[in-house]
């Protein structure tokens, strides 16, 4: 287990927490993070010291984490970091919040948790990754292409961001052996998408949202050997909503 890595963020439920599921499953060690304690359900229960209960919005508090995450390392290698946590706020009526009414504070708020906080986790555990020739795989979107009906213009912007990061941080790591991709999700069930996206279907020409362990499967399988040419590149997963 010590030989397989893996950090995630957002392990607590949805995607997170199916992938988080897949890679345990599977006989690596998981080591997650999320506002709120492991789940109760998870088979990783008894493993509490692999889970870090910290807000990702905090950049100054995700700093101090970040030193006991090294210390809890112990110059281990990391073979996958997945930088899955996100949060896409919705006004008062659980509607889309468009850019006239994104204050600057909340725009601020989703780019921390979106796009800062990926920055400075992969930052902090760059030689654990170049000990384990790792990689890392961004949680990217639908949304960071087109505008979403339901997800608003910080989440979407913050998400081409996490695109773009993508691509420098695959040219910048590859010589140190670390490879860099991102997944961009279409529908999936989780508690992300809202109550009204049944009228997403009809762009979906497979019928069906996605289910989070659909998504998890290709995480885990972008961290094996099969993909070991795959760099720099953002695979969708959207049941062929972007045709
Ligand atoms: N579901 C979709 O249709 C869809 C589509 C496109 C892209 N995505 C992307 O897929 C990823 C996972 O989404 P999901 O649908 O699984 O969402 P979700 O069900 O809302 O789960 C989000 C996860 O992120 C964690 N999180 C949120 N804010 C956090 C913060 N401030 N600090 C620490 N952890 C935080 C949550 O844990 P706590 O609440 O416990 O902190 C939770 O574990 C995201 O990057 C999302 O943008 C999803």
């Amino acid at each position: 287990m010590e030989d397989k890595i893996v950090i995630l963020t957002g392990g607590s439920r949805g995607i997170g927490h199916a992938t988080s599921k897949k890679f345990w499953d599977n006989g690596w060690r998981v080591i997650t993070c999320s506002r709120t304690p492991v789940a109760p359900q998870c088979p990783w229960e008894q493993n509490k010291s692999d889970h870090f209960q910290i807000d990702l919005e905090d950049l100054n508090g995700l700093e101090s984490k970040l030193s006991e995450l090294i210390k809890l390392l112990d110059n281990k290698p990391v073979k996958a970091l997945i930088n899955n946590a996100a949060i896409s706020p919705k006004n008062n009526n659980n509607q889309r919040l468009g850019f006239i009414d994104t204050s600057i504070e909340l725009w601020q708020r989703v780019f921390n948790v979106n796009f800062f906080a990926p920055i400075m986790l992969s930052k902090a555990i760059i030689n654990n990754l170049q000990l384990a020739k790792g990689m890392v795989i961004n949680v990217t979107s639908i949304a960071s292409e087109n505008v979403h009906e339901f997800a608003g213009p910080a989440y979407g912007t913050s998400k081409a961001a996490l695109k773009s990061l993508t691509r420098e941080m695959a040219a910048d790591l590859s010589k140190l052996g670390i490879r860099v991709n991102a997944i961009a999700p279409g529908e999936i069930e989780t508690s992300m998408i809202s109550e009204d996206s049944e009228q997403l279907l009809k762009s979906i020409p497979m019928g069906r949202f996605g289910k989070p362990d659909e998504v998890a499967s290709v995480i885990h399988s972008m961290c094996t050997d099969s993909f070991s040419y795959v760099n720099g590149t953002e695979i969708e997963i959207n049941g062929g909503q972007a045709v």
